[in-house]
Formats: C-alpha cells, sequence, structure tokens
C-alpha cells in the first residue's frame, strides 16, 4: 500500500468511527436515556442528567474534532487527486457529478447537527432551551445525522459506484 492509501485507510477508520460515536451516543441518549429517567422523580432525573451531561462531553467534542478533520482532510485529498488526473475523471467531474453542491450542503447540515449536539450536553445559559426540551431536540439532532449519513454515502458512490461482483471486478482488472 502507498502512502496516501495509508493515510485515506487511517482517515476513514477515524471518520467511521467518530460517526459510530456521535449518532449512536444520540440515538441511546434519544431512545434508552430519555424515557427511562422520564419514570423518575425530577430531582433525581436532573442529579442523572448531570452526571451523564459531564462524563458524556469530552467524547461529544472528540467526535466533533475528529469528524472535522478527518472528513475536511478526506475532502481536499480526493479534490487534489481529480485535480491531478482530469484525464481519468474527466476536468469536469466534480460539478457534472455535483459532488462539490453535496459536500457544501453537507457540510452545513453537519454544523447545524454539531451546534445541537454540542448545546445537548452544554451547560451555558444561551443554550439552556435546547435542554429544556431534550426528547425534541434530540430527535432533531438525529434526523439531521441521517441526512448528513444519506449525503455522504450518495458522494462516495459517486466515485465508487455500485459494487461489482467478483467476476465483473476481476474483469475490470484485467482489461
Ligand atoms: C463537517 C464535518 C464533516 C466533513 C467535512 C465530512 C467530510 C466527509 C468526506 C469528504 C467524506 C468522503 C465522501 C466520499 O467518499 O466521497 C465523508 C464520508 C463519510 N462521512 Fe463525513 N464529514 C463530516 C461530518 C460527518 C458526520 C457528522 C457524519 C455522521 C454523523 C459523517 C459520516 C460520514 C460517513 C458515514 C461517510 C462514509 C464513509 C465511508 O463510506 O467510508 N460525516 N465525510
Amino acid at each position: 500500500m502507498d502512502t496516501t492509501a495509508v493515510v485515506t485507510l487511517l482517515l476513514r477508520w477515524a471518520h467511521v468511527l467518530a460517526a459510530i460515536a456521535a449518532f449512536g451516543g444520540l440515538l441511546f441518549a434519544r431512545f434508552g436515556v430519555v424515557p427511562a429517567l422520564a419514570e423518575i422523580d425530577a430531582s433525581t432525573r436532573d442529579r442523572i442528567h448531570e452526571a451523564i451531561r459531564r462524563r458524556w462531553l469530552p467524547w461529544v467534542i472528540g467526535a466533533i474534532t475528529v469528524l472535522l478533520v478527518s472528513g475536511l482532510a478526506n475532502f481536499l485529498i480526493f479534490n487534489a487527486r481529480v485535480k491531478a488526473d482530469p484525464a481519468f475523471w474527466g476536468a469536469t467531474w466534480m460539478r457534472d457529478t455535483s459532488y462539490h453542491a453535496l459536500f457544501g450542503a453537507k457540510f452545513l447540515v453537519a454544523m447545524v447537527m454539531f451546534y445541537f449536539a454540542s448545546a445537548l450536553v452544554g451547560r451555558g445559559a444561551g443554550t439552556q432551551w435546547v435542554r429544556n426540551d431534550r426528547a425534541k431536540w434530540l430527535t432533531v439532532t438525529l434526523a439531521l445525522g441521517l441526512v448528513v449519513v444519506l449525503i455522504s454515502g450518495w458522494m462516495r458512490q459517486l466515485h465508487t459506484g455500485p459494487n461489482a461482483a467478483p467476476s465483473a471486478a476481476a474483469a475490470m482488472t484485467s482489461n
């Protein structure tokens, strides 16, 4: 494996693991923690929420940092590869496939998702309105995460294509 392949594999692992942690944490909070704590008295509930919030905060900050760094690096490396070999990709590949537009849309949705994910584990007075209705804003954040994952898969398929059967893949490499 050449250096670029090793770097992109490491970035991919980091990106996917951080996405799993972020999305999985939101899912568990929305459908496990919040409904379970709704069954107990308010003061105990608030103490448990605060105890979880403090411990989960570094994970959210870590996941956001890894997603941003690995995602931007991924994009810059891929962009450079497409530009470096216009004969292979076609000079207008990015525009023709709407890859740039999809990336822009994904980036904006991810930023809004990060805002809510941070507000849900924050403690600033300015974001208290988010924590006042946890179930609702967790659902919204999950929906934004779903949009991000759908766009990501779409972007990926633009350059990998649909999965090919082993015989078709072998035929392609022998040409
Ligand atoms: C602003 C932050 C982000 C940036 C800049 C970013 C950027 C990227 C890029 C460039 C790719 C490669 C797409 C391709 O193969 O052409 C990617 C893949 C992906 N991203 Fe992100 N991303 C970000 C945040 C997120 C978030 C928040 C999630 C989910 C919660 C996510 C989930 C994924 C997934 C599932 C893939 C596909 C990975 C694969 O098939 O290897 N990303 N991202």
